[in-house]
């Protein structure tokens, strides 16, 4: 007979076998099969009407200078743009159930920009074919749409930006399908009070490294992994621009911390290895050892007492 978890034969509603009196598939049933890339939907079209960023043409974003402290109306137009991505990732968010694609979430996405006078991000930058990142159960970011449904006990990031009066308004969270076990729910909760951790650590004065080191301490405290590879950014003009900001203690994140400066925080947390592995596709970044990997993200004003939290829907 084997042994491992390939022994276990349970059914759903069966007792769980760790005691806690919860049916199976609430509490340690987890979905095994590894996520495959799907089939990607023809490229949806943005209206004329719609002002979009520099790359929609041409894939490719530049590197122009813009500076780290926003001039006040640069300031309002990110408030709105973020208010409008956290309106979109609610409405976007509220869609998610077992058997609708990510496809179909993506269509949402692309519409509800649109809606608000907005130019989905994603699409075009740096030549990503989508217009929402959705990132399943492995994957660490950078999910592409495709025609997979979601099945009862996956969680899902849907990491929504938006392009709105010039400038980019950039949240995501991660999301429960159906009934999900236990430790999926954990990593969920704890990587949520990492970003909120993150995010009480932002004050005037200091370095940006005092974010990550906030983060690393919460996660390790449970066991779990960071994600260095994928940081937060700078976001205002530029969809990515200084500074970076790692979620993990980096001495080397020495840039002070200053009244006007915007950008993210979203940290990537994981069950296992922080370590990643790319998909053929350029995008799909997946954990090395498949485990599962939650994320969220805001985009945060950098205010006169700490962090103001600019991605909030009214
Ligand atoms: N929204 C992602 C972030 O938080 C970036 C997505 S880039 C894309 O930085 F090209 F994948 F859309
Ligand atoms: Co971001
Ligand atoms: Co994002």
């Amino acid at each position: 007979m084997s042994v491992g978890v390939t022994s276990i034969s349970l059914k759903s509603n069966d007792a769980c076998w760790c005691g806690s009196g919860r049916k199976y598939k609430r509490c340690h049933k987890q979905s095994q099969a590894p996520l495959r890339p799907g089939r990607l939907s023809p490229t949806r079209p943005v209206p004329e009407g719609i002002t979009r960023p520099d790359y929609a043409d041409t894939g490719d974003p530049g590197d122009w200078e813009e500076p780290m402290i926003r001039p006040p109306e640069v300031i309002e137009a990110v408030r709105r743009a973020s208010r409008a991505a956290a309106e979109v990732l609610a409405v976007v968010g509220a869609a998610v159930r077992p058997g609708i694609t990510t496809d179909a979430l993506d269509a949402l996405a692309h519409a509800e920009c649109i809606a608000r006078g907005g130019y989905p991000s994603p699409l075009n930058y740096n030549g990503f074919p989508k217009s929402l990142c959705t990132s399943v159960n492995e994957v660490i970011c950078h999910g592409i749409p495709d025609d997979r449904a979601l099945v009862d006990g996956d969680i899902v990031n849907l990491d929504v930006t938006i392009f709105l009066d010039g400038v980019h308004g950039d949240t995501n969270a991660t999301f429960l399908v159906g009934e999900v076990d236990e430790e999926s729910r954990r990593l969920v909760a704890v990587t949520h009070e990492c970003l909120l951790d993150g995010i009480a650590a932002v004050r005037p004065g200091r370095p940006i490294s005092d974010i990550g080191a906030a983060i690393e301490a919460r996660a390790h405290a449970g066991g779990y992994g960071v994600v260095r590879s994928f940081v937060g950014h700078g976001v205002a003009r530029r969809f990515h621009g200084p500074p970076q900001v790692p979620h993990h203690f980096d001495p080397s994140a020495t840039t002070i911390m200053r009244p006007g400066m915007t950008f993210t925080v979203e940290p990537m947390i994981t069950l296992g290895t922080w370590r990643h592995l790319m998909w053929d596709d350029g995008w799909t970044a997946v954990t090395a050892d498949k485990r599962r990997t939650a994320q969220f993200e805001h985009t945060l004003l950098v205010a006169d007492s700490g962090a103001e939290i600019l991605t909030l829907a009214d």
